[in-house]
């Protein structure tokens, strides 16, 4: 037996002993807020509460078609990257829209929002630079920064503690020590999730970027679960805050990263969004942009309506914030422990990794698909439920869950 295959061995059979083990659920039929999940080999019809389908776009009959068509009118794809031949015209038209939803001058697509996160830092950085990073920020941040600072020598790094922007350990602690590091010579980056996907919780774009511009820092923000979410238009987190009219360019988030596939349609792809000087420079010299295949044409068709009609429709997104609204009064009259927050991530915490997929599993007997959710995912120790809300639920399905909930 391979070295490989021994250890892995003893690791599997470490998480099968202590009840880490992840099941991966077959889902027959498309995402909404019931699904056909396959149960021992039968499908079964349950309702779904950890889809990132926030605006219910995923099965819109829509955009469905507008994908069908981009398949049918380009085919599969140009089998090459952007630079070479890879650019059809629905990458040109989803990238004004993105660029249009937001405020910014562009936006370039990529194939995943990990992939557009990864070329950020390490296309961006120069040695001299430092990029400074609230500690609970998504693992393509993290691993964004790993690569920035392994590829490029003389790249710094820190972090600072969730969400604390003053004191100890704070977002302003790390300005300042980066101001008196005789090494950081170029440019400060500030990054962070805009919707932190685990906690539900949001950063405070305005403090940061006042903070940003006393230190001549550019201010970077993932607001992957905040797009379509947050905002009365669904713009994001910089639109919850009021930071999308007016305002000069420092007025702003200087560059914006998200993904296509959560509540924009749900079929996959993620971009960048800012300066026509940032994008013109991710297509020049971003090695994920230079090197691996355009986002494929069906998704940005489908992607692009699905954000025209969240614009169109303004309603769908209001009727998340109700639906969130109900659930979270629902939750906490039934004795749980919901973080407060506006966003459609409700997170239960039960600490132990083991018991949150235990009662995942139980949920799911009672026909609710909520997934548990522990380390490496979370902290340890942080072990948790997360509930997620869908303008797609109706307020029956919500009382369903918080019965299943309450059986537990
Ligand atoms: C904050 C954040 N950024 C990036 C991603 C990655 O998105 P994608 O699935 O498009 O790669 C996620 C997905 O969970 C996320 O929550």
């Amino acid at each position: 037996m391979s070295i490989f295959a021994s250890r892995t061995d003893v690791l599997f059979s470490q998480l099968r002993g202590d009840g880490l083990w992840k099941q991966l659920q077959t889902i027959e039929g498309p995402m909404d807020a019931e699904v056909s999940m396959v149960v021992g080999g039968k499908p079964r019809k349950v309702l779904c509460f950890c889809s990132n389908n926030y605006l219910g776009l995923a099965n819109h009959p829509e955009v469905i078609e507008s994908g069908v068509r981009a398949l049918k009118d380009y085919g599969a794809g140009t089998a090459s990257v952007r630079f070479i031949c890879g650019t059809f015209g629905p990458h040109w038209t989803l990238e004004a829209t993105i660029a249009r939803l937001m405020g910014t001058q562009a936006s370039y697509s990529f194939v995943s929002a990990w992939t557009a996160n990864e070329a950020v830092f390490p296309t961006f950085c120069e040695p001299g630079d430092i990029i400074i990073s609230d500690e609970l920020n998504h693992a393509c941040i993290i691993d964004s920064i790993r690569l920035a600072t392994t590829i490029k020598k003389g790249v710094h790094k820190a972090v600072y503690r969730n969400n604390v922007l003053e004191g100890e350990k704070s977002l302003r602690a790390a300005l300042q020590a980066a101001r008196a590091n005789k090494d950081v010579t170029g440019q400060i980056w500030v990054v962070t999730d805009g919707v932190f996907s685990m906690e539900g919780s949001i950063a405070d774009l305005p403090a940061m970027r006042r903070m940003c511009d006393e230190f001549d820092a550019m201010l970077v923000v993932d607001d992957s679960h905040g797009h379509g979410v947050m905002g009365r238009l669904g713009r994001g987190t910089h639109e919850h805050w009021g930071m999308v009219e007016g305002g000069s360019e420092r007025g702003r988030v200087d560059l914006f990263t998200g993904t296509l596939g959560k509540a924009l349609g749900g079929g996959a792809g993620g971009f960048v969004a800012g300066s026509q000087q940032a994008i013109d420079l991710l297509v020049q010299r971003g090695r994920p942009t230079l090197f691996s295949n355009a986002l494929p044409v069906t998704i940005a068709a489908s992607a692009n309506t699905a954000i025209e009609i969240m614009l169109r429709e303004p309603g769908r997104v209001q009727k998340l914030k109700d639906n969130v609204q109900y659930a979270r009064t629902k939750l906490k009259a039934a004795g749980f422990d919901v973080l407060p927050s506006p966003t459609a991530i409700c997170p239960i915490i039960v600490h132990d990794t083991a018991k949150a997929i235990a009662m995942s599993k139980r949920l799911l007997e009672l026909g609710v698909f909520v997934i548990g959710f522990g380390y490496p995912v979370v902290p340890e120790g942080h072990a948790r439920l997360r509930c997620q809300i869908s303008a797609a639920h109706s307020t029956q399905h919500i009382d369903a869950l918080v019965d299943a909930l309450k059986r537990l």
